[in-house]
Parts: C-alpha cells; structure tokens; sequence
C-alpha cells in the first residue's frame, strides 16, 4: 500500500520531502515487470515515471485510487492521455523543464560531428595522430524540425553562434523563419529533430527526406527515435548524405548494437539529452509540488490537456 509509486529511477530532495507527509515507495526497476506493476498500483494514489512506465488502459483499470500520473520529463507517448483523462487521472508533466539540458546536448552533438571529436578521440586513443579539417557552423543554416521548447532553446544557441535559423512546425506560427519540410532538408546545414512520436510523425524522416539533405549536412535526433527511419539513415551515412549523424533517441532504448554502431561519422549517446542535474532538480520539484496539491485537494500547475497534447 502507498500514496506516491515510483516506478522508474526518479528520486531528489522534494520526494524525500513529500515522502514527510505521505507514503512513498520507490521500485525503479518496476517499469519492466508488468504484473508486478499492475499489481503494485491497486492501492496507489498517485504514479511517478519517466519514458518507459507504460500507462495503458490495462494499468489504469488496474488502479482505482489513481489520482495523478507525474512525468519526469517531456514526451508523453507512454501515457494514454485520453484513457486518464476518461477516468479523472490527472497528468502532470513539467514541459519546457528540460529545454535547456536538451538544446546544450544538441549544440555539444552539433559541433562533435563538425569537428569530428568523438571520431578523432577514438583514432588519439589508438595512437593516431590524424588532422583532419573540421567546418565551422558559423555562417551555416540549422534547421529545427520542431519547434516547442526544446526547438527554440536550440535556435537562440544556435543565432548565438552566428547561424541562419529555419524551422519546420505546422503549429508554429512566430519567432523563426517558418519554411516548407522539403525545404528545410534541401537547405539546412544542421537538421535537429524536436518533435514527438506521433502517427504523423513516426517514420517522417524516410528515404526520399534523406535524398533531399546536402552532402555535408548533419543530421541530429533528439526528439524521438521512431521518427527517423534507422534502415533508410544507415545507406544514407554510407554514401555521406548526410555527411554525419547523432542520436540521442532509437527507434529501440535501448538498442541492439547493429551497424549504426560501426560507423565513424555516427555520435550515439544513450538518451540523456534532457538529463542535468539543473533539470532533474527543476522537475523533481515541480512534480512534487503538483503531486502533492493533487493529494489534498488542490490545483497543479503542470496538468496536461489530453486534447492538447495528442
Ligand atoms: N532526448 C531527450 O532527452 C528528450 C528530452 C525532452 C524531450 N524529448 C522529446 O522531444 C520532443 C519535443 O520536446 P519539446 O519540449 O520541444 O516539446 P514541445 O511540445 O514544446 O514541442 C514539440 C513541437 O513539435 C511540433 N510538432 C508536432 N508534430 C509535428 C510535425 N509533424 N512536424 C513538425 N512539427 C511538429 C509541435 O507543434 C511542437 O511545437 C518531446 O515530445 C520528446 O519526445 C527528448
């Protein structure tokens, strides 16, 4: 029996406070036995996760005392939204809380590929002493394909360092040069990915996006790995259009070690674009507070329109 489950590895100071007031049990390994978890949720009030606690239907019948479901982070393909909603579930998710983490992330993946870092660390660890001529992004076009929080995070980084920034969003309408998603892989330097799994939006970047790339483009996943079609980018890196990729999301988490793995122009980090001890600090708080007005009976500040977000 508890009031707060925590079924991923999530944890900071405003839990252990709100664990003061309320029983809080802490299974991070959970998300991955689902009979347990279902389990697990019959007497609890409220559910923490990250990305990888699926909230079905299954595990919302599964527990009737469910007021709140928290979100330590932003996407929110993991929970059904309108099955909640259905049930008076509320959602809270701190959106906007990783933005920083995750366009600094980008940046860093931007100038690794541009100056071939990791690919040079590597050939130093080997005793090569190889000094290959990187670019520079100043003067270059990036291009957002998305731009919410972490998008435009990105674009004032990226404005910072002197480069041109288009973007791709249908629901975007100021604050960066809007252009056509043709357009945007035809003419972008940088390509980063900032939208969420979607039925519109898995498997967007395919073959025939790919083609349209320039051949010393870069291209940057941090948005969803499901997005990016990984058979269709494999031949693509071969033939050096684009020129190098960077991954921080897979259409698998995580993922079996293929041939993406064995290319040189390829940076892989295992999911940690939004992870900072700020940011971890910033929703951890924000969570606590809104599980708790949840528990007495007053108003959160992160709750999610389910209409809103789909
Ligand atoms: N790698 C990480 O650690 C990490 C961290 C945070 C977020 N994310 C992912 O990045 C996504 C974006 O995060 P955010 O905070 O910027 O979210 P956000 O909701 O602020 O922005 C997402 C943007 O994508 C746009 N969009 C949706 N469908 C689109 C489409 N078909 N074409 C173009 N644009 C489209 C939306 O209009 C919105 O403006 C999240 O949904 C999450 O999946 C990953």
């Amino acid at each position: 029996m508890s009031d707060v489950l925590i079924t991923e590895d999530v944890w900071g100071e405003p839990f252990a406070a709100l664990a003061a007031d309320f029983d809080v049990r802490r299974e991070p390994d959970l998300w991955q036995w689902p009979a347990e978890l279902i389990r697990a949720v019959a007497t609890t009030r409220a559910v923490v996760v990250r990305n990888r606690t699926q909230v079905d239907k299954a595990l919302l019948d599964a527990a009737p005392r469910l007021a709140v479901v928290a979100r330590a982070g932003v996407g929110l393909d993991n929970i059904d939204l309108v099955s909640a909603a259905e049930r008076d579930v509320v959602v809270v998710a701190p959106l906007g809380a990783n933005a920083i983490s995750v366009a600094e992330h980008t940046l860093g993946l931007a100038l690794d590929l541009a100056r071939r870092i990791s690919q040079l660390d590597r050939a130093a660890r080997r005793g090569e002493w190889s000094r290959v001529a990187g670019i520079e992004l100043a003067g270059r076009t990036w291009g957002l394909l998305g731009a919410g929080a972490t998008g435009m995070a990105v674009a004032e980084r990226a404005r910072a360092m002197g480069m041109r920034v288009v973007a791709h969003d249908p629901r975007v309408s100021r604050g960066v040069d809007l252009v056509a998603l043709d357009d945007l892989f035809r003419h972008s330097d940088v390509v980063s990915v900032h939208v969420p799994a979607t039925d519109a939006t898995r498997g967007m970047i395919d073959v025939r996006l790919l083609s349209l790339m320039r051949p010393d483009s870069l291209l940057i996943n941090v948005g969803r790995g499901e997005v990016v079609d990984e058979g269709a980018l494999l031949p693509a890196l071969r033939a050096g259009r684009p020129a190098g990729a960077a991954l921080d999301v897979r259409a698998e988490e995580p993922p079996q070690a293929g041939e993406l793995e064995t290319l040189d122009n390829v940076v892989l980090t295992p999911h940690v674009a939004g992870i900072t001890a700020e940011s971890q600090a910033r929703i951890a708080s924000a969570l606590a507070h809104d599980i708790r007005a949840v528990l007495t009976g007053g108003v959160p500040t992160g709750a999610v329109d389910a209409r809103a977000a789909s």
